[in-house]
């Protein structure tokens, strides 16, 4: 295997390795503006010049191969010399539109142009005009000026999307950014293109002008989307209130997983957030009185449901779980349904329309947590659910707590009111009202995935973790909170404080979680069955990450 010695420092590296991927394993980082470890390698924008010693001329690190013995130096005059040479080339054409520039603040122009550039303009003549503003596509805006034809957007769309959108078009300085004749950036992976444009050519349409990016905050989580659970970083805006109509979670961005998503993430999950700040928000417990809502207290809602229950009897409880509902929350209402002796136990639905899927990461089954509810023993047979609404429609019921589900995606709208006007005590939990929260008789708030700490299983058995990034909104808690106070005046005791107490008995008491806990999960999820340490030889033996999270290292 060849050795390489850059900057002093000798590594050992796989044939094949370039010397940036070299860099990379000793920890030194070379700008790169084309180079994408997720695309194909095309040496176009020559940022990464280093000095090679027996070559003549600077050479791109991202294209050069490591050959034995290679000694390179990032640091050298001649290096730096050349990529200030090169920036300046870039910046020759480039706007001044940082003060209005969305990737203001996360653009490498701007980053390099410190770190490398810092010289006087020898420009005299007026830049090129190109055109500003263009509608690329539902989610992608394009401003071919800022663009500085690294061509990472038509390498996704070619190599990754394989839809095929965008080129380049004409020549020298005429050089643009085009969607082909008659083609949009429509495919359902488009906003990658704005994650990886290392500049502010591509913008996000929903993002745009809505805040500052040196405002925001960054949590790692999971999307909720789909089953395949894709890592992802939820960006909030809590310092400046008055910027994205009060918004608090503004965008979502893909957070480097090998084994999950890699670089990526679809535009479905990618706007899930959309429901977190919405007027259609439950935030405060309510009760109907004469056909009204009434916003009321935890304390008085929970004595008037518990109140229903003990009086129904475990015969005529019915209980709708949901694979949207976190490991944690669903192993506190396994407890609670079976200390209750409840037997009528729905948690699945089979959609009336089939879901968006395809073979890269949108997997059929749109529910992040459908594992979860297999592991903590929750039916997954949708017969149960068309059998709960038939036995609800039958009379049988005299309360059907009902967890996040809309009904009305499975069954006909005229099937679910009928069935839900037949029991006396209908109580929605979920974060939003929905058709089938309007038909309830209490409302019971609860967290938004973001607003809550937690675990997810993916389509693979792989536990992840979510993490609160804004505080519920109003009343909203944790359903596993809720549950909590339900339980206690029907002699349920949920003895926990915090959900890394919920998971941490659920490890101890489930084998499917059996040697996992929020240290053994960490930023890349345990897998079900896998033993501890071997998760632990897993990460030592990964490439740093600090090297994949800033947005343009991926
Ligand atoms: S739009 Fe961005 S990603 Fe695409 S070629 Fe231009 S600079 Fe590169
Ligand atoms: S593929 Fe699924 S988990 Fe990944 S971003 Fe899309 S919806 Fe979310
Ligand atoms: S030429 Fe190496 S990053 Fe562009």
């Amino acid at each position: 295997m060849p050795n390489i010695t850059i900057d002093g420092k000798t590594v050992e590296v796989e044939p094949g390795t370039t010397v940036i991927q070299a860099a990379e394993k000793l920890g030194i980082e070379l700008p790169r503006y084309c180079y994408h470890p997720g695309l194909s390698i095309v040496g176009q924008c020559r940022i990464c010049l280093v000095e090679i010693e027996k070559m003549p001329k600077p050479q791109v690190a991202c294209y050069t191969p490591v050959t034995d013995g290679m000694v390179v130096h990032t640091q050298s005059e001649k290096a730096l010399r050349a990529r200030k040479d090169v920036l300046e080339l870039l910046l020759v054409n480039h706007p001044l539109d940082c003060p209005v520039c969305d990737q203001a603040g996360e653009c490498w122009l701007q980053e390099y142009y410190m770190r490398l550039g810092q010289y006087d303009s020898k420009m005299i003549e007026d830049k090129v005009k190109k055109d500003k503003a263009v509608d690329l596509g539902p989610h992608v805006m394009l401003d071919q000026e800022r663009c500085i034809l690294c061509t990472r957007c038509v390498r996704f769309c070619d190599e990754i999307s394989k839809s095929h959108e965008l080129g380049i078009f004409n020549r020298g300085d005429h050089a643009v950014l085009a969607p082909h004749p008659g083609r949009r950036l429509d495919n359902l992976y488009s906003v990658n293109t704005v994650d990886i444009c290392p500049v502010g050519a591509l913008t996000e349409k929903d993002f745009r002008f809505e805040a500052r990016v040196w405002y925001l905050h960054s949590t790692p989580s999971i999307c909720p989307g789909c089953s395949t659970g894709c890592n992802i970083a939820i960006h909030t805006n809590t310092e400046r209130t008055h910027h994205a109509q009060g918004r608090r979670v503004v965008r979502l961005k893909p957070r480097y997983h090998p084994e999950v998503n890699q670089w990526w993430m679809c535009d479905i999950g990618r706007y899930s957030f959309k429901s977190v700040d919405d007027p259609s928000r439950l935030t405060a417990p309510m009760l109907r009185q004469d056909g009204q809502w009434i916003a009321t207290s935890w304390e008085v809602v929970s004595e008037a449901v518990t109140h229903k229950i003990k009086t129904a009897g475990a015969e005529r409880v019915g209980l709708w779980a949901s694979p949207q509902l976190t490991n944690e929350d669903l192993f506190v209402l396994k407890k609670f349904a079976d200390r209750l002796g409840l037997t009528r136990v729905a948690a699945t639905l089979a959609p009336l329309q089939k879901p968006v899927r395809d073979n890269f990461l949108i997997k059929e089954d749109h529910n992040p947590n459908t594992r979860g509810l297999e592991f903590t023993g929750f039916p997954l047979d949708t017969q149960a659910s068309a059998d709960l609404l038939q036995q609800a429609a039958d009379g049988k019921l005299a309360v059907l707590l009902i967890f996040y589900h809309d009904l009305t995606c499975a069954f006909a709208g005229e099937a679910v009111s009928r069935a839900l006007a037949k029991v006396p005590t209908v109580v929605f939990i979920g974060p939003n009202h929905n058709a089938t929260s309007a038909a309830a008789h209490f409302l019971l708030p609860a967290a938004a995935w973001p607003e809550s700490d937690g675990t997810f299983t993916n389509f693979a058995g792989r536990v992840q973790r979510l993490r609160q990034a804004v505080p519920p909104l109003g009343d909203a808690r944790p359903v596993w909170q809720i549950l909590k106070l339900l339980g206690k005046p029907l002699g349920v005791i949920v003895p926990y404080l915090e959900a890394g107490d919920v998971f941490a008995a659920l490890a101890r008491e489930n084998r499917a979680f059996a040697g996992m806990s929020y240290a053994t999960i960490g930023e890349l999820g345990h897998q079900s069955g896998e033993e501890a340490h071997a998760v632990k030889t897993r990460r030592l033996n990964q490439v740093p990450d600090k090297l994949r999270i800033v947005p343009i290292f991926g």
